[in-house]
């Protein structure tokens, strides 16, 4: 009785202590606390949600297929420092971009008195080239695809700022973000065009890639078959 009593405490001191950090890093840490305060509204979530529109070349490895399609990017300029301050380029992965979120990039942005722009994914969100995703539309779909879509996107992004600031010639220094699938492109960027960026931040990057991987979903069962008799005893505690 005493051993499970003292299993018992030992447990919830443990869900108790994971639960406030996990609290603090979402509210506090690196977020400021405007943003607490701002969850409430969904916008006040996001930097910016203009959407912006740029012509990207449909197939970066032909030299006869000129097809070109519409790629939406969003643009921040508030704490820009003018004329040469970096630009953060976060990179959106397999899902809709709908702006740029207000998260730690920002805070980042304000330090450094970058920019921050942000593209989306071909065939994501409203950067799709087709109407409709039947295989042979599909042909285009590849991370190496959006990598070039990536470079492309950063050399006229730089040139057009060049002649906002009336330039021509001037590199801003480019670093780019990403996390789990774009992590892998962030790191992929770096590697593949080391010229176009000077550092490049890949968080959870799934850089390996594996055939049928069936220990991802074991792995994943694991977790939870280990979590849940945690909370089941913290329940039945109180
Ligand atoms: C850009 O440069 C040109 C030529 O030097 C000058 O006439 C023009 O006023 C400049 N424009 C801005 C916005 O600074
Ligand atoms: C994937 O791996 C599992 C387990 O090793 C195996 O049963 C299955 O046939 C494999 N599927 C394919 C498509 O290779």
């Amino acid at each position: 009785m005493r051993t499970t009593m003292r299993l018992r405490s030992s447990t919830l001191v443990w869900v108790v202590l994971l639960t406030i950090s996990t609290f603090a890093q979402q509210h506090n840490g690196l977020v400021p606390s405007r943003t607490l305060l701002n969850q409430l509204s969904g916008s006040a979530n996001y930097l910016t949600m203009e959407e912006l529109w740029f012509q990207q070349t449909l197939d970066h490895f032909s030299p006869y297929d000129h097809r070109r399609f519409q790629q939406r990017y969003y643009e921040f300029f508030d704490y820009f420092r003018l004329p040469d301050g970096p630009i953060f380029l976060k990179i959106c992965g397999e899902s809709s971009c709908n702006g740029i979120a207000n998260d730690y990039i920002s805070v980042l942005a304000k330090k450094f008195g970058a920019a921050v722009v942000s593209l989306e994914h071909r065939y994501y969100g409203k950067s799709s080239p087709f109407n409709s995703l039947k295989t042979e539309n599909l042909r285009y779909l590849s991370s190496k695809q959006a990598l070039y879509d990536l470079a492309v996107f950063r050399q006229y992004y730089q040139k057009s700022l060049d002649l906002k600031l009336n330039r021509s010639n001037v590199e801003n220094p480019w670093f780019v973000f990403g996390i789990s699938y774009s992590g892998a492109l962030s790191a992929w960027f770096r590697l593949k065009f080391p010229h176009l960026t000077c550092g490049s931040l890949a968080s959870s990057a799934v850089v390996h890639a594996v055939y049928n991987f069936t220990e991802f979903d074991r792995q994943v069962n694991t977790i939870l078959a280990l979590f849940f008799p945690l909370i089941y005893a913290s329940i039945t505690f109180f």
